[in-house]
């Protein structure tokens, strides 16, 4: 394998051991059955309650303590999901993400239902005026299929309007109570609110590759159908913000029924490390992120630092520089392909930054330092080393979305777009702490010094002059 496709295969190994790190955990969260306690969790949009161990979307009373009739509700978690952004290369990525809940729509006194209760994706917490009747807390007359909306909804509707199939259906709408489809539910035998009641399970999946939702529904108990009741294709990229919220709507009208939710559940994927803001996954992000890819970070700038300034002052034949790298643990004599493959168990995954693998990255860090002395003092090729330690350093960025993502990578390397720009000094470095708060920019990279807090204090000998009356007890060893 000659030097050029070898830096190729080193370069990208290293960027795929980089977006392993930024590969993150999902968000899970399991609610319910509910107390006071979600008040911390949801935003209740009134009259919305939480009471009697559910979430009571519209109020829920059965001897007429409250007004039933006319009203609109909206209960959200109180956190927002990153669910499209910029891949980086052109593109757009689309969050998947999964959710299942429990349901009980009740008649009060066995009287007809009405209106409605959905499962939501809306861009803020706040519930339109006017949105109850056939607008089921969603939207109202003069919002109704504004684009603007940013919504996206799985109505369970139990009254029939002009545009209705029927007063038992499911239907997925778009900034608007007007379905874009619907699906009766009497042809699957389910009735949302049948006399004496009953609970349901839906499952809402969708994913953001094949941009398709599916929405399954049965009753509690029951497993969840080989084939969903509502499918469609849907680009969420399209339709709601960037960020945006989960949760549901609820309406009643004339005629009025209990929009109650017993349980849910919700994972989505998490697009990148900004949208770390939830209190389940917070500390565990930043203990399995964060760190590892400050110190990764912290690795990379200054091998890449170190390797820039070597590039520069053509240090490579200084034979002391020479010994010390060599000397470096971890930096191999040889750099055959086959070593790298051997070093890091022909790539195995479990050696992957994010889960243990930081040696393995150090390896492969060795290698490349390996190999760019290879390249200074044999067949030196200039352009292709600098383009290199430019993609490297720009690697080293701290935060992922500052990084050179994988396609612009190979583009790079390839001569398709010409390298990032670096910085003539040190970028500075951030400690995990920080992780989501400071941001680092190349203005200001020359003047931020390391400050990590946590080096600790050498006094070298030199400093420590030679008289008995430095006063100081502190040893330099
Ligand atoms: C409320 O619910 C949460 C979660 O289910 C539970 O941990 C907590 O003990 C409950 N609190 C009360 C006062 O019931
Ligand atoms: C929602 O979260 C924000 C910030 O995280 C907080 O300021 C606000 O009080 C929360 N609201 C509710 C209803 O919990
Ligand atoms: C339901 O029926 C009971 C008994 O007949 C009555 O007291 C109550 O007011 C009724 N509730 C509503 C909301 O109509
Ligand atoms: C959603 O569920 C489907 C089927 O169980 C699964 O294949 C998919 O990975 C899940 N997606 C997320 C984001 O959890
Ligand atoms: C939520 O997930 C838990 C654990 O997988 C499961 O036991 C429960 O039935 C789920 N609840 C709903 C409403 O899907
Ligand atoms: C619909 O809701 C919007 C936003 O809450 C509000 O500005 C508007 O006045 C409402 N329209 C009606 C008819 O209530
Ligand atoms: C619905 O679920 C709740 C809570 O698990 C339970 O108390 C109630 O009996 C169920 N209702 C029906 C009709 O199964
Ligand atoms: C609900 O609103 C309708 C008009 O939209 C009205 O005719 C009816 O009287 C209202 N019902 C109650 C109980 O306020």
């Amino acid at each position: 394998m000659d030097l050029q496709a070898s830096v190729v295969t080193i370069v990208s190994f290293l960027i795929l051991a980089l977006s392993q790190a930024q590969n993150l955990q999902p968000f899970h969260g399991e609610y319910g059955p509910f107390n006071e306690t979600y008040y911390d969790k949801f935003q209740v949009e009134r009259p919305a309650t939480i009471n009697n161990n559910a979430l009571q979307i519209t109020p829920d009373s059965i001897n007429g303590d409250f007004i039933l009739a006319n009203r609109s509700g909206r209960v959200l978690l109180n956190k927002s999901f990153i669910l499209w952004e910029d891949d980086g290369a052109g593109g757009v990525r689309v969050a998947s993400f999964n959710s299942s809940f429990v349901i009980n729509i009740f008649r009060v006194n066995n009287s007809k239902p009405g209106e409605g209760l959905a499962f939501l994706i809306a861009p803020d917490l706040a519930l339109p005026e006017n949105s109850d009747g056939q607008y089921l807390g969603l939207t109202n007359s003069t919002t109704d299929r504004n684009p603007e909306n940013g919504i996206v909804a799985i109505e369970l509707d139990t009254v029939k309007q002009e545009f209705d199939p029927d007063d038992n259906h499911m239907g997925l709408n778009i900034h608007s109570v007007i379905s874009l489809k619907t699906v009766s539910l009497d042809d699957l035998g389910i009735e949302i609110a049948p006399v004496g009641g009953r609970n349901h399970t839906v499952w809402v999946h969708y994913d953001g590759n094949s941009k398709k939702m599916e929405v399954y529904m049965a009753e509690e108990g029951k497993a969840k159908p080989a084939t969903p009741a509502l499918a469609a294709e849907l680009n969420l990229k399209d339709v709601v913000r960037e960020k945006s919220y989960f949760g549901f709507a609820a309406s009643t009208g004339i005629d009025f029924q209990l929009n109650c939710v017993l349980r849910w559940n919700l994972t989505v994927e998490m697009l990148s490390d900004d949208s770390v803001g939830g209190v389940d996954n917070k500390k565990l992000m930043k203990i399995s992120v964060g760190i590892g890819v400050a110190l990764f970070s912290l690795l990379l700038i200054g091998v890449g630092t170190w390797l820039y300034y070597l590039h520069k002052k053509k240090a490579a034949s200084d034979p002391n520089l020479l010994g010390a790298l060599k000397s470096l643990p971890g930096t191999p004599r040889e750099f055959p392909f086959n070593d790298l493959k051997k070093a890091t168990n022909n790539f195995d995954e479990r050696h992957k930054l994010g889960q243990g693998g930081f040696g393995v990255v150090y390896k492969a860090i060795g290698l490349l330092i390996n190999l760019l002395m290879k390249l200074n003092q044999g067949k030196h090729d200039k352009k292709l080393s600098t383009v290199e330690i430019h993609v490297l350093i720009a690697g080293s960025r701290s935060f992922s979305c500052q990084r050179p993502k994988t396609q612009a990578i190979f583009q790079i390397i390839s001569g398709l777009v010409p390298p990032p720009h670096v910085p003539p000094f040190r970028p500075s470095f951030v400690w995990p702490s920080a992780v989501g708060n400071v941001d680092v920019d190349a203005s200001s990279a020359d003047t931020i010094p390391i400050t990590s807090g946590w080096t600790p204090q050498y006094i070298s000998r030199d400093s420590l002059g030679t008289g008995e009356n430095t006063g100081s007890s502190v040893s330099p060893f």
